[in-house]
């Protein structure tokens, strides 16, 4: 069920709900609205903060008993000592809402004091966050031992109308997150190519967009060998999936979020180890991020022209199935060199990339999970970021930053190109084990053309299999926000 945000301006102490959750930062005191709050639920605030039971550390909690009516519970969340607020607020009531959750609470209000129009959608995308599950293919448990879900937050300001755009825009930009995780989380078998396809066609709808769609057929016929050849060895019908929003001038060239959209990545013939293979299904999380995105700026109704366009298909081993030794001819026309069957993303991203030129575009970000050697070198807490051009690779970390979804930058120099130079054709589709993300982004270069282009390697950060303190196991929802904030940034 998804959350119901709201903005309310109340006095604290006329509020009348289940829980209040009060971001504060490090050494707070009872003052200004909270003094007036605690004399409702009689000093137990003031004397924690007092008594320093409390300090507002990053992610530190304090939860309070609060009257038979009026505030029920308060939940006190650190913000930390970090000097960015809005980053700071958003993880705040990502804590507050997943707490909530656990409580079973059906509704929270959220009080951080003061909020500036920024930290307000910080606010919102935070909770929304938080509150984020995914129930479908579980069986409710007993009546009488559910939980109430967390259904409402009410935002606390000062001001509801000069709130409200940056309302609407966190709402928007949560939207993006939910889509993209809900996609993520997905199995394979219900995730499909055609559900990808699918979930682009209702994107379209909704918005009014241009979607064009391709199936095994048409992909012959616009040769891309480099993408067919990975759906060879599935009898599910691969997918091109292109959505086209124009809300800028006429004339003007679009921004291209491309996703590499495996929905299941077994290796193919070159097959991964059955451990830990079932996080495979994560393999489509660069599609999810386009198609969020998507969501999040259409609802944001960003004036700006921006094209989605997502490779989707599984990588798996069968009688048909590519193999290592044989050489495949791009869109393009390079040929390639099959190493490794399991660098499939590169070869579907190759043949996207060639036909994102027919956009004319005025910057082209792709985001795949393209590499483990991406995550042995950056963990989960950064995006590697690639590009030749160091304007837009500051662009696109400055975006990042913004978005709470941070970036690092790899370099791409020309003598990485060694790596994945063939004996028999044009270029490799593995540089092996030296350098691995790089290779990888080199490859991808291969196919890029003229227009400003960067690489997003989301292998570490677009889905975590541990439980974090804001996120359960699954989908973190990257890289919607930093696409969101880069087409923002482009627009304004
Ligand atoms: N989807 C994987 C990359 C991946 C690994 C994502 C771990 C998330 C977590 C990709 O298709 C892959 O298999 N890459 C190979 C490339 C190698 C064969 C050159 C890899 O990273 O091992
Ligand atoms: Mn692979
Ligand atoms: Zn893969």
């Amino acid at each position: 069920m998804p959350l119901t945000l709201s903005l309310r301006r109340t006095a604290l102490d006329a509020l009348d709900v289940p829980l209040l959750v009060i971001a504060l930062p490090p050494e707070s005191n009872a003052v200004g609205e909270l003094r007036a709050l605690d004399g409702k639920i009689g000093g137990a605030l003031g004397r924690s903060l007092e008594r320093r039971d409390f300090r507002g550390a990053r992610d530190e909690t304090l939860h309070l008993s609060g009257g038979a009516d009026g505030i029920q519970r308060v939940l006190l969340v650190g913000m930390g000592k970090g000097t960015d607020r809005a980053s700071a607020v958003r993880r705040a009531a990502a804590v507050g809402a997943r707490n909530a959750r656990r409580m079973g609470v059906g509704q929270l209000a959220f009080f951080a004091d003061p909020l500036s129009d920024v930290e307000i959608e910080s606010a919102a995308v935070g909770l929304s966050l938080g509150a984020w599950e995914y129930t479908d293919l579980k069986t409710p448990p007993p009546q009488d031992e559910r939980r109430a879900p967390l259904q409402s937050a009410i935002i606390l300001v000062a001001d509801e109308a000069a709130a409200a755009k940056s309302f609407q825009d966190g709402q928007a930009i949560a939207a993006g997150h939910a889509l993209a995780r809900r996609l993520g989380m997905m199995p394979g078998n219900l995730c499909t190519p055609d559900f990808l396809a699918e979930t682009g066609r209702d994107l379209g709808k909704r918005h009014g967009l241009t979607v064009t769609i391709l199936g095994r057929e048409e992909l012959e016929r616009e040769a891309m060998g480099a993408f067919l050849c990975v759906a060879q060895g599935t009898p599910q019908d691969p997918k091109l999936v292109a959505i086209e929003y124009r809300n800028g001038p006429a004339g003007a060239k679009p921004i291209v979020l491309v996703g590499k959209g495996l929905c299941f990545d077994s290796g193919g013939i070159s097959i991964k180890p059955a451990q830990g293979m079932e996080h495979m299904k994560f393999d489509m999380c660069g599609a999810a991020g386009v198609l969020g995105a998507m969501e999040a700026i259409a609802l944001m109704k960003l004036p700006v022209n921006v094209v989605g366009l997502i490779g989707a298909t599984t990588n798996m081993p069968s009688g048909t199935a590519v193999k290592p030794g044989d050489v495949v001819r791009s869109q393009l026309g390079t040929y390639i060199e099959i190493i490794n069957t399991d660098a499939e993303g590169r070869l579907v991203l190759a043949d996207l990339l060639s036909y994102a030129r027919r956009y004319e575009p005025a910057a082209v970000i792709d985001a795949a999970t393209l590499t483990g050697a991406c995550v042995v070198a950056l963990g989960h807490n950064a995006s590697g970021v690639f590009g030749p051009d160091e304007t837009l690779v500051a662009e696109v970390l400055a975006a990042g930053k913004r978005a709470g979804e941070p970036g690092w930058p790899f370099p791409v120099w020309d003598d990485y190109r060694e790596l994945i130079k063939s004996d028999v054709a044009d270029i490799k589709n593995s540089g092996g084990r030296p350098a691995g993300s790089i290779s990888a982004a080199m490859f991808l270069k291969e196919f890029t053309g003229t227009y400003p282009w960067v690489h997003l390697d989301i292998a570490g950060t677009a889905y975590t299999e541990n439980d974090l303190v804001t996120l359960p196991k699954g989908p973190t929802g990257v890289p919607v926000g930093l696409f969101v904030e880069f087409v923002r940034g482009r627009a304004t």
